[in-house]
């Protein structure tokens, strides 16, 4: 195959740390992969440029893929998350986050073999970032939700639900108080549900999918949602399964596509070198999965399998002591000792 381009955006705390861990895995693998640097977030604000350049959006429009480091959004004033900015600059419409149990790993729910996918929009709902200060004591966000926009999300969730013979599909919603929007959200996901007559569709609330995933995890296969009550189901999908250093990410445009982890920047423990990096690696798997290089995917995650079930080279966050460039080395040390099994 030839080289592979990849649009590299580092990101903000822990960012370059794991990015770092993870690019030495990728290379490691054999992937012959041309890397193209992109600032963004605080590292771009500290060059004087805005926390998306627009030349970042040009890179990884014409590249096609690219690989995110989280970047840091201050919460009240400073500037906008560079993450909203991204994905609507490139019409990233579809977050999708799996929730997989690993092996070996200590936890509550380590036996339950948890195996989910959560489907979130990524464009619209109160994410649209509209809000104003209608009076000194209210202030006002719009929730704005369109049926173009639901009719994409689920359409892309049926279809990879079928294609990763999937069994379930499920709506998570709020609209028996929000009736309109995610009314409007639930009617496009039965219309749409209607051409996949062989998977089952249903729907919850999304404050009782809360406690049904805490209490029943195991029932649950694909979860499609809107942007919000994605981005909250889905960092409580990611405890269930051993927490954010695990959790990766891909966020699909039409044209091109995001890999990045769930987690953020992690200031509490930046510059310490104890991130685990496997959220963003397996990020990295799915993004190598969608470039058709199934080859150094299926080592990568035999790997990462094979040190989570040894436990001897863990990271702090799941009860090891190992730091983000010793996990990384044990990785490669592992991926070479394995053959590719598909
Ligand atoms: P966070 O996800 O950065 O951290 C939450 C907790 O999980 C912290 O205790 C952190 O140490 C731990 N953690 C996260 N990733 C870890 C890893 N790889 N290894 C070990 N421990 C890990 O969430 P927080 O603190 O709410 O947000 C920090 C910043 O990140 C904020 O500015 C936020 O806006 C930004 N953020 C960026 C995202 C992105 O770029 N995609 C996503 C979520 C938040
Ligand atoms: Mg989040």
């Amino acid at each position: 195959m030839s080289k592979q381009r990849i649009a590299i955006l580092p990101g903000d705390g822990i960012g370059p740390e794991i990015m770092e861990a993870t690019l030495s895995i990728l290379t490691a693998t054999g992937l012959d992969a041309e890397f193209v640097y992109c600032d963004a977030g605080m590292a771009a604000m500290e060059k004087g440029k805005p926390p998306v350049p627009p030349e970042t959006i040009e890179t990884i429009r014409e590249i096609g893929v690219a690989l995110k480091g989280p970047t840091t959004t201050p919460s009240g004033g400073g500037h906008s998350s560079a993450n909203v900015a991204i994905r609507k600059a490139l019409d990233l419409f579809a977050n999708i986050r799996p929730a997989k149990t690993l092996p070996g790993l200590q936890g509550p729910f380590a036996n339950a073999n948890l195996d989910m996918i959560i489907v979130r929009e990524n464009t619209e709902d109160l994410y649209a970032g509209i809000e104003y200060q209608a009076h000194p004591d209210v202030a006002q966000a719009i929730k704005v939700i369109t049926r173009p926009g639901c009719r994409r999300l689920v359409k892309y969730g049926f279809k990879m639900a079928q294609e990763q013979g999937r069994k379930r599909v499920t709506a998570v919603h709020k609209a028996n108080i929000m009736k309109l929007t995610d009314g409007m959200f639930l009617h496009e996901f039965y219309e749409e549900a209607k051409n996949y007559p062989d998977l089952i569709a249903d729907d919850i609330i999304v404050d009782n999918c809360c406690m049904q995933l805490v209490t029943r995890p195991e029932k649950f296969d694909v979860l499609v949602t809107e942007n919000l009550y994605g981005d909250i189901v889905s960092d409580l999908c990611a405890g269930l399964v051993g927490g954010l250093g695990l959790a990766p990410g891909a966020n699909i445009g039409v044209d091109c596509a995001v890999f990045e982890a769930v987690h953020g920047s992690a200031p509490d423990i930046a510059g310490k070198g104890v991130a685990n990096p496997t959220a963003l690696l397996m990020s990295a798997v799915m993004m190598l999965r969608h470039l058709g290089r199934h080859e150094q995917a299926d080592r990568i995650t035999n790997s990462v399998l094979r040190v989570c079930s040894d436990g001897k080279c863990l990271t702090v966050d799941l009860g090891g002591k190992a730091g983000t460039k010793d996990y990384a080395v044990e990785v490669i040390h592992q991926s070479k000792a394995l053959p590719a099994v598909s």
